[in-house]
C-alpha cells in the first residue's frame, strides 16, 4: 500500500492525513475483495524498514493501527473478516499487541476473507525466521527442503500468492513476500493507495484474469 504521503502532500495536507485515508482504503479494499470472492488478502502495512522514518511518523502510524483496530472492531466481526497479523510484533507496544491478540482471537472463526496484515514484516525476515524455526525444532538444515522452509513461513497454510499489487507507480517489491511471490502475477498502478478503490481492484483482477500462468512450462497451468 504505497503513496499515502504523496496523496496528502499533493493536497497540502500532513502525511498523517494520507495514512488515515489509506487505512479507510485498506478496509474498503478488504470488503471489495470479499465481494469479489477473493479468499486471502495480505496488506503490507509496515515494513521492518519503516522504522527508519521520522519518529513522529512511526508513532503516528502505530497509534493509527491501534485506533483503527479498536474503532473498526465490531465492523470487522460483522463483515466476517478473519484477521491475522504477520511480522515481528515484539517491536510494538504492549497495548497494541493486546489489541492485536484480541482481534485475532475474536475473528478466528470468521471466514469470508482471510485478511493478513503485515506489520514489521519483510520478506527476508520471513525466510530467515523460517530457517531459524527449523533449526530450533532440530531439523538438519543441510538437508532443508523448500517445502520445509515454506511450512515455517508466516504464510504457512495459505494458498500460493496469485496476484501482487503495488500502487503509486513504484516498480519494485520492497522486500514483501519474496519467497511467496516466486510465481505471483505482478500488477503495478500509478494510483496512490488512498485512491485505490473498488474500481481499481476490479481493474487489477480483470488484468490478472487475462494472464497466462505457465510456471516455467510451455503451456498454461
Ligand atoms: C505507504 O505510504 C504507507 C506506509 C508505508 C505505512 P507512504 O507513506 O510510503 O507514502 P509515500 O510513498 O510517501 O507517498
Ligand atoms: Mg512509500
Amino acid at each position: 500500500m504505497d503513496g499515502n504521503g504523496r496523496w496528502a502532500q499533493s493536497r497540502g495536507l500532513d502525511r498523517s492525513a494520507g495514512h488515515r485515508k489509506g487505512m479507510d482504503a485498506a478496509y474498503d479494499c478488504a470488503v471489495a475483495c470479499r465481494a469479489a470472492g477473493v479468499s486471502h488478502l495480505s496488506l503490507f502495512a509496515f515494513s521492518t524498514d519503516n522504522w527508519q522514518r521520522p519518529a513522529a511518523e512511526v508513532k503516528e502510524l502505530i497509534a493509527l493501527f491501534d485506533r483503527g483496530m479498536r474503532e473498526n472492531f465490531s465492523r470487522i466481526v460483522a463483515d466476517d473478516l478473519r484477521i491475522r497479523f504477520i511480522g515481528d510484533l515484539s517491536g510494538f507496544p504492549q497495548a497494541v499487541r493486546r489489541t492485536i491478540g484480541k482481534i485475532e482471537a475474536e475473528t478466528a472463526d470468521n471466514g469470508a476473507l482471510h485478511l493478513q496484515i503485515a506489520l514489521n514484516y519483510s520478506g527476508k525476515w520471513d525466510v530467515a525466521e523460517a530457517v531459524r524455526r527449523l533449526a530450533d525444532t532440530g531439523h538438519d538444515l543441510s538437508a532443508a527442503t523448500e517445502e520445509q522452509i515454506a511450512s515455517e513461513l508466516a504464510t504457512a497454510g495459505c494458498p500460493e500468492l496469485d496476484l501482487l499489487i503495488r500502487t503509486s507507480g513504484e516498480l519494485r517489491l520492497s522486500n514483501f513476500m519474496l519467497w511467496q511471490a516466486a510465481y505471483a502475477e505482478l500488477y503495478f498502478t500509478e494510483v496512490l493507495w488512498p485512491d485505490f478503490g473498488a474500481a481499481e481492484l476490479q481493474a487489477a483482477l480483470a488484468d490478472y484474469a487475462r494472464r497466462e500462468r505457465r510456471y516455467g512450462r510451455v503451456e498454461a497451468r
